[in-house]
């Protein structure tokens, strides 16, 4: 074997450590349903190289991240500013990793949500996207399957699981997106935190979708199917 000794000549500045070690962060633009979800998909970037950052690593060290315009979802009546066209929301037991949920605030437009790091951060533009054109037969299907036990057979409500109808009674006037974010992560349509009883669904998952989020489509064929009770 031939060993080659190598002599390293090193000048007064040694690539790479001139600049102290700063992050740059890129992310793929996001388009999400008014009823859907999104979670920002990161890079790293270092000499022209762009390398994923995985979900679980901003999940594992959530200290270390920023969202915004980002909404804590902490305990019962809890009342948080919810601004723009899209929210990071955030909180105990939300799934996927990242600990942080980006939700629509506005049945369609565009905003730039931003994600910071070290220092360093990125903005992400969001177009929010009508709902799918609900499924109302899917939609009683999915009802009976996961709410109806609380909210009753006809989501007229019962003790303190409240009226589902959309009527004055219920949640009528609500927007979808409004609908979404209280499924999803137990936020009503002011911004208040529900009680704990109710199920935060972006973390259980319905039943049918094997504890997976629910999909726009289910979000939107619940909304529709609760717009036929009266
Ligand atoms: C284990 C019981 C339970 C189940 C199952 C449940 N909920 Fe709820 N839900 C509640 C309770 C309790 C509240 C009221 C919480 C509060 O007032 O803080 C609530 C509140 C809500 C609200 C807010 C209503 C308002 O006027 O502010 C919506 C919307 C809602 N639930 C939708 C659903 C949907 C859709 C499902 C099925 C996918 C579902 N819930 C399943 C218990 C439940």
């Amino acid at each position: 074997m031939k060993v080659r000794n190598w002599v390293l000549i090193v000048g007064g500045v040694v690539a790479g450590s001139a600049v102290a070690a700063g992050l740059v962060l890129q992310a793929k633009p996001i388009t999400m349903s008014a009823a859907g979800y999104a979670v920002p998909e990161l890079s790293s970037v270092a000499n022209g190289q762009a390398t994923p950052l995985g979900k679980e690593g901003p999940g594992a060290e959530a200290g270390d991240w920023t969202f915004a315009p980002s909404h804590t979802v902490i305990e019962a009546g809890a009342e948080g500013d919810v601004k723009g066209v899209a929210t990071f929301f955030t909180g105990p037991n939300f799934k996927p990793a990242f600990d942080n949920v980006l939700l629509p605030n506005a049945d369609s437009g565009t905003t730039t949500a931003t994600v910071a790091m070290q220092g360093s951060s990125v903005d992400i533009p969001v177009t929010v996207t009508p709902a799918p054109a609900p499924d109302v037969a899917q939609g009683k299907v999915l009802y009976d399957q996961n709410c109806a036990v609380c909210h009753g057979a006809t989501a007229q409500g019962q003790g303190d699981f409240p009226n589902l109808t959309y009527t004055d009674a219920g949640i009528g006037g609500w927007g979808i997106w409004q609908f979404n974010r209280a499924v999803r992560v137990g936020v009503d349509d002011v911004g208040a935190t529900l009680d704990q009883t109710m199920p935060r669904w972006q973390a259980a998952g319905f039943k049918t979708d094997g504890g997976n989020p629910p999909t726009a489509q289910e979000i939107s064929d619940i909304f529709g199917y609760l717009k036929t009770l009266k």
